[in-house]
């Protein structure tokens, strides 16, 4: 059989690395602990409409994208309904009228008779839960019902019966008030859920804010993830389909400050920090304003009137988008379209009064604080819940896929999610491409291989019988806080040495001798130098 190999776009990531990828995101929690975030954890998987209405359907990542399936079959009672109806609709054929609906959102459409005198004198309805609906739920229908009699004056005419099962396999038949009992094979009415493994997490925050109701407390939330994240791109160096990212949002409603250009400041600032202490140099904070949402509509529109003369000389994304989000052009990276987009009207122009004060008074806070930036107007991002400021940190190390960490502010998302006003600003960084960074510099080439030196101790039980207590030593030591790896007594002493010498500092054998007089034999391999150490004393010897 053929191996099974990590699919295309993943990556196993092993120690010594790991060791590497621990110490980021521990300086970024340690960061993120200093200016007062918490962390979320929110699902890797969504609702796919989620997405579509945060990242918008028009984005690459939403239209071309998304990891998206179809969840397994449920029990749908809007489903079962709306069969129900059609069954309705089938019997009385004609006219359409609508039955008042017990179910908002869910629409109940019927036909009123065309002639009356072609019907029976009674119209059975059957219906059949499986797993049985609530009582309430019965009652709502069998009450639509019976409206829709009485309004068109069929008195007698239809009578609604309904049998409803305990449970999916239970023959017991319960009869509900108000309501007919007759027995009928149960149906099923399956339906299935679109899911979408997130390609961020944004979304996931947000959607969680409403669910929660975090706004209600007032305050702002500060919360900070790490986590995986998953897009269908073409994998190249620093572009992988699952990726990490390490990501903030600061939210809240409008009366805790969620709006202020201090926020966004915060959080550049944070970012200039965490870079720092990560030792990351010589990277770009580009920034830009995409205005308000009204101020995005009109640069949407001056940018579509822009474009008629020019899209039919550009790619057939940008000639697409040119009609449906000429916003999205300038995120175009085809060399031959670069010139033509960089004569395009700038979002600059577009920006009302207020948005100017507010990005003013962002790059005011900036300057105050000493962080260094490139004002970029065309950086509008590849997401469209993105209002006002919007940032990225480049890294020129990076390659083509140089964008170290982005984010913005999103001031509607909240409200596009069904959620109340709550403005929000925030940014996720590639934690791939930090430790991509982090390698490519001397100090961290290493990173990670001199873990042997963390090792204190191999453990060389003398003969199999030895391993046991090999075993009680090893557990000794590690629980008064030392690194040991424990070898094995089927070893022959020259192995042991070897392999005690790739991995540790020091070997200490253990062997009838040994264990009978509690001396124990320990070789330092920077040294060479063999010393006999008292049991007792063991744990302070290995700590020197
Ligand atoms: P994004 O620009 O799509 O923004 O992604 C943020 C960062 O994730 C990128 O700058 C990059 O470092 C990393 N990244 C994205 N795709 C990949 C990939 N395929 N492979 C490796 N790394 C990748 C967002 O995701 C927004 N949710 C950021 C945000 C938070 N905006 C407001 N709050």
């Amino acid at each position: 059989m053929a191996t099974v190999k990590a699919v295309r776009g993943t990556r196993d990531l092993l120690p010594p690395e790991t060791e590497l990828w621990n110490r980021i995101e521990a300086a970024a929690r340690k960061v993120f602990a200093r200016y007062h975030f918490g962390e979320i954890r929110t699902p890797i998987f969504e609702d796919t409409g989620l997405f579509a209405r945060s990242v918008g359907e028009e984005t690459d990542i939403v239209s071309k994208e998304m990891y998206t399936w179809s969840d397994g079959d449920r029990f749908d009672q809007s489903k079962m309904i709306a069969v129900w109806t059609q069954g309705f609709v089938r019997q009385l054929q004609g006219r359409p009228v609508i039955v008042q609906n017990p179910y908002p959102g869910v629409e109940l459409k019927v036909d009123r008779p065309p002639d009356r005198g072609t019907f029976p004198t009674l119209v059975h309805e059957f219906v059949a839960f499986r797993p049985t609906i609530s009582a309430e739920a019965i009652t709502a229908l069998a009450k639509a019902k019976d409206q829709e009699v009485a309004r068109n004056d069929y008195p007698g005419l239809f009578q609604l019966r309904l049998v409803v099962p305990t449970t999916a396999a239970d023959n017991t038949w319960i009869p509900r008030e108000n309501v007919n009992i007759e027995k009928f094979d149960g149906q099923y009415f399956p339906s299935s859920q679109s899911l979408t493994l997130r390609p961020e997490n944004t979304a996931g925050v947000v959607r969680a804010y409403i669910e929660h109701k975090l706004g209600e407390t007032g305050q702002l939330q500060k919360l900070y993830y790490i986590g995986p994240q998953f897009r269908r791109e073409r994998p190249q160096k620093g572009r992988y389909r699952q990726f990490w990212q390490i990501g903030a949002e600061v939210i809240g409603p409008p009366s805790a400050g969620s709006e202020s250009p201090l926020r966004d400041a915060e959080v550049l600032e944070m970012l200039a920090t965490l870079l720092d202490e990560l030792h990351i140099e010589g990277w770009t904070l580009e920034l830009n304003s995409v205005g308000s949402s009204a101020d995005r509509e009109r640069y949407n529109e001056v940018l579509r009137a822009a474009l008629i003369p020019v899209a039919p000389r550009m790619c057939a994304d940008c000639q697409r988008r040119a009609v449906t989000n000429p916003l999205r052009v300038l995120d175009c990276k085809v060399p031959e379209d670069q010139a033509i987009i960089e004569a395009l009207p700038k979002i600059t122009e577009s920006l009302d009064q207020e948005s100017k004060k507010h990005f003013a008074a962002v790059t005011a806070a900036l300057d105050a604080a000493g962080v260094a930036y490139k004002l970029n107007p065309r950086l509008v991002r590849g997401l469209d819940y993105y209002t006002r400021t919007t940032f990225e940190f480049t890294h020129g190390g990076l390659g083509a896929q140089n964008a170290l960490l982005g984010g913005g502010r999103y001031d509607g998302l909240s409200e596009a999610i069904g959620g109340p006003k709550a403005p929000g600003i925030g940014f996720a960084m590639g934690l791939d491409r930090l430790v991509l960074t982090l390698q490519a510099t001397e100090a961290n080439q290493n990173a990670g291989a001199d873990a042997a030196a963390n090792v204190a101790a191999y453990i060389a039980p003398l003969g199999e019988s030895m391993n046991a207590a090999a075993l009680v030593l090893a557990r000794e030591l590690r629980r008064a806080g030392l690194s040991v790896e424990l070898g094995d007594g089927s070893f022959r002493l020259k192995k042991s040495f070897d392999a005690a010498d790739k991995c540790a500092r020091r070997i200490v054998i253990l062997g009838e001798d040994e264990l009978q007089s509690g001396i124990l034999t320990v070789k330092d391999f920077a040294s060479g130098t063999q010393s006999k150490v008292p049991r007792a004393e063991l744990v302070n010897f290995l700590n020197q």
